[in-house]
């Protein structure tokens, strides 16, 4: 509650920067070893330690992905982290970072040049899943960047968000960089998409394929399926022009792909796009394409594409 009455006094959207609210360890946890855990559907076992190795990227479906490229799997200790462990090992991506896989390899090194040129920045400078993504692409070497590139743009982009309209949501905990649904008394959804995993256990072992829930505002979809398709009478440009007829970008696309990808994601690219956090040239024409856009018409926007299939 104290953090929606902040952000409409802000005018910032907060909710869609949700901090990492760790449990600060307790003395005896340090000290305790517990056994390997696993997940559905693999027998492998990994120490929850290797889990939360940022230069370790723990590849539970390893038949599931062609073969990876080292700077995917693993990264240099101290310099760089590896990008399976923030994006997955299949380029799935979780909703504070991003799905990867099937995104152009021009788009991809272009983006990490970006971020490395700090023209591509969170609207919400302290955003620390922006500041880890800086950092790699500060370190990463262009013949590390060119090999993951190649290696996630050949895989298909796959979904892994189901997108549902609602008024009311019982309860909403901002944890591990997302908000996610708990239970609750309820409460108004507002203006806000809440965007979490469907076992929260799954989610910090890792799991690429856990499925998401977005809950948006009711309306939100067919009011960003107009804004979509027509511009909204001249509030914008239809996202075709650009990303492809359906939306899956493809050869001939000046953007990428968005058909599919996670909500949340979207709407802070776009909201960074309107703050100019995410500038440079190759932003201008998305910066024009979301000058008269709300934030209410960048939550429906995100739904609506999110809820597309790639
Ligand atoms: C510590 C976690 C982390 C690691 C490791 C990481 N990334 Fe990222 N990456 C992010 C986050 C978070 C974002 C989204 C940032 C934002 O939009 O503000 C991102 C965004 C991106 C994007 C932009 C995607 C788009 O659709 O525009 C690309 C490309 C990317 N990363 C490539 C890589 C590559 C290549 C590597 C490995 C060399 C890597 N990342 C390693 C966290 C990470
Ligand atoms: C005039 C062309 C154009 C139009 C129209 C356009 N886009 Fe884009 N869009 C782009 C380009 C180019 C990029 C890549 C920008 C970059 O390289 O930084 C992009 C990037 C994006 C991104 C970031 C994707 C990512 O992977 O981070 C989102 C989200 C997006 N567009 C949404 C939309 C939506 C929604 C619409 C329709 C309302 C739309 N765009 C209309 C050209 C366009």
């Amino acid at each position: 509650m104290l953090l929606a009455a902040f952000s409409r006094a802000e005018g910032f959207p907060q909710w869609a920067y949700p901090p990492a609210n760790k449990p600060k360890p307790g003395p005896a946890d340090a000290a305790e070893v517990s056994p390997p855990v696993g997940l559905p559907g693999t027998d492998l076992r990994f120490a929850e330690g290797a889990l939360h190795d940022g230069y370790l990227a723990p590849d539970w479906f390893p038949d599931s992905h062609p073969p990876a490229p080292t700077p995917v799997l693993k990264g240099r200790r101290g310099e760089v982290a590896a990008c399976g462990y923030c994006h997955l090992p299949d380029g799935s991506g979780r909703p504070e970072n991003a799905g990867l896989s099937g995104l152009p390899a021009d788009y991809i090194r272009r983006q990490v040049a970006a971020f490395r040129a700090g023209t591509r920045t969170s609207a919400a400078p302290d955003y620390v899943p922006t500041r880890l993504m800086a950092q790699v692409a500060a370190n990463a070497t262009d013949a590390e960047i060119d090999a993951a590139a190649a290696y996630f743009a050949a895989i298909p982009a796959r979904a892994h968000v189901r997108v549902v309209e609602t008024d009311r949501i019982t309860g909403v905990e901002a944890k591990a960089f997302l908000l996610r649904a708990v239970p609750g008394s309820g409460e108004p959804l507002g203006d806000r998409i809440v965007e979490g995993p469907e076992d929260f256990e799954r989610f910090e072992r890792r799991d690429p394929r856990l499925v998401y829930t977005a809950w948006v505002p009711r309306g939100a979809l067919k009011r960003g399926e107009g804004l979509a398709r027509t511009g909204g009478s001249g509030r914008t440009v239809a996202c075709s022009t650009c990303h492809g007829s359906d939306l899956c970008g493809g050869a001939g696309a000046a953007g990428p792909p968005l058909a599919g990808r996670s909500p949340s994601y979207i709407f802070r690219q776009l909201y960074g796009f309107s703050t100019h956090a995410r500038g440079g040239e190759a932003a201008l024409p998305m910066q024009a394409v979301v000058a008269r856009l709300t934030q209410r018409d960048m939550i429906a926007l995100a739904a609506y594409v999110g809820s597309l299939t790639p």
